[in-house]
């Protein structure tokens, strides 16, 4: 049986959702190079161990050994993607992504082992996204490196050990971040109407990921090729800046992105000295959140003035989480509006847009 997922691509994460499942599966955007790896006690969750090895006709290098996701994220050999890294056209982006969709597969509840020996195999049609600015040029490069038969085995994850998983895309279907995560606040599961205003207006979209910003400008429920474009920044560019300056006050590194922004969910801002002692490094985080959220506010205003007839503002991604008590702070009276796992809103949507190509009933 062919199975539909909605799959975000970040380039802090990769979010993932099976049709018909409730929960998201999130796996960071991080890499390390694999190797045999001492075990003094076994991870208590496979997701917090992914150590595998991936075969793709996509990959420039096949049968590579990678630490994926949260095993790498304290890797000191570990890779985070930069501004210069294509979505499209990252090799690292396939790796993770290839194997949450083999992750996704082998643990769902409603499958059953292949026979001994054998590999496991799984049909996908997915639907996932491209930022506004890589999206004319690239989207059928990026369409052609999913489709196909990829391979994935898992080694010293813990209870999956050996298993290997073919992971064969059969179709994806490529939208607009942004856009998406719009057309998901818009309908229902069942793709109806869910809000008309959005549906039927003319709506002003700021979606801040880790490197790119988008402002899609959506007109009933369509995509405004004039008025859309993208920003090459995201929250990364500023948490790259943080980390180098906690390293400089207190000489203690971050080893990752993912660790810092962890810390940034929790609001634990407190870190342990080296020889004890502690300190609160909220006084270095929030001049560099109150700058990003200046910047994006500057954005949003110069838009809505250039096209007077948006109706409202929704800002999205995991940046609009970080920094909105910063940007409410910032655009003053202009009103701009928030939702929960705003994170998490392009995955829904992508996932909603494959279904109504595919024209498959909603689940449930
Ligand atoms: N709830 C949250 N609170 C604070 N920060 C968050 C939250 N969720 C995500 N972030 C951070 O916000 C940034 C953007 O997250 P998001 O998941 O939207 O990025 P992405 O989609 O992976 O990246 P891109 O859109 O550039 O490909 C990341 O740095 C992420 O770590
Ligand atoms: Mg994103």
């Amino acid at each position: 049986m062919i199975k539909l997922a909605g799959i975000d691509i970040g380039n802090d994460s990769i979010k993932l959702v099976m049709d018909g499942s409730a929960e998201p599966l999130i796996v960071p955007n991080v890499v390390a190079p694999g190797y045999d790896r001492h075990i003094l006690q076994e991870e208590d969750s496979p997701v917090k161990a992914l150590d595998v090895m991936v075969s793709s006709p996509s990959l420039a290098q096949r049968n590579q050994r990678y630490f994926v996701g949260l095993m790498a994220v304290e890797h000191e050999d570990n890779m985070e993607l930069e501004e210069t890294d294509n979505k499209a056209l990252s090799d690292q982006s396939l790796i993770v992504a290839l194997t949450a969709l083999a992750y996704a597969c082998v643990t769902s509840s409603s499958y059953t082992q292949s026979g001994f020996g054998g590999a496991d195999e799984v049909e996908y049609v997915i639907g996932t996204g491209l930022p506004v600015r890589l999206y004319a040029k690239f989207h059928e490069a990026f369409e052609q490196r999913l489709v196909g038969e990829h391979e994935v085995t898992f080694l010293s994850t813990p209870q999956l050990q050996g298993r290997r998983v073919k992971v064969a895309i059969r179709r994806a279907v490529v939208s607009i971040e942004g856009a998406a995560a719009l057309y998901n606040l818009a309908t229902l599961d069942s793709l109806q109407v869910r809000d008309e205003e959005l549906y039927y207006g003319c709506i002003g979209v700021c979606e801040i990921g880790a490197l790119t910003t988008d402002f899609p400008v959506v007109k009933r429920m369509n995509i405004d090729n004039h008025f859309s474009y993208g920003e090459q920044f995201g929250l990364s560019n500023y948490l790259d800046l943080i980390i180098r300056d906690v390293e400089d006050a207190y000489g203690y590194r971050f080893p990752s992105r993912a660790k810092l922004v962890q810390r940034v969910k929790e609001r634990n801002f407190v870190i342990q000295m080296l020889g004890e002692g502690q300190v609160d490094i909220r006084s270095v985080v929030e001049p560099y959140f109150q700058r990003a959220a200046t910047r994006v506010a500057e954005l949003i205003r110069k838009r809505w003035r250039k096209y007077p007839d948006i109706q409202c503002f929704y800002v999205l991604g995991g940046g609009a989480a970080a920094l909105k008590p910063y940007l409410q702070e910032a655009a003053g009276s202009m009103r701009l509006r928030f939702v929960n796992d705003s994170e998490l809103q392009n995955m829904y949507g992508y996932l909603k847009v494959a279904r109504s190509r595919t024209s498959q009933p909603a689940l449930g």
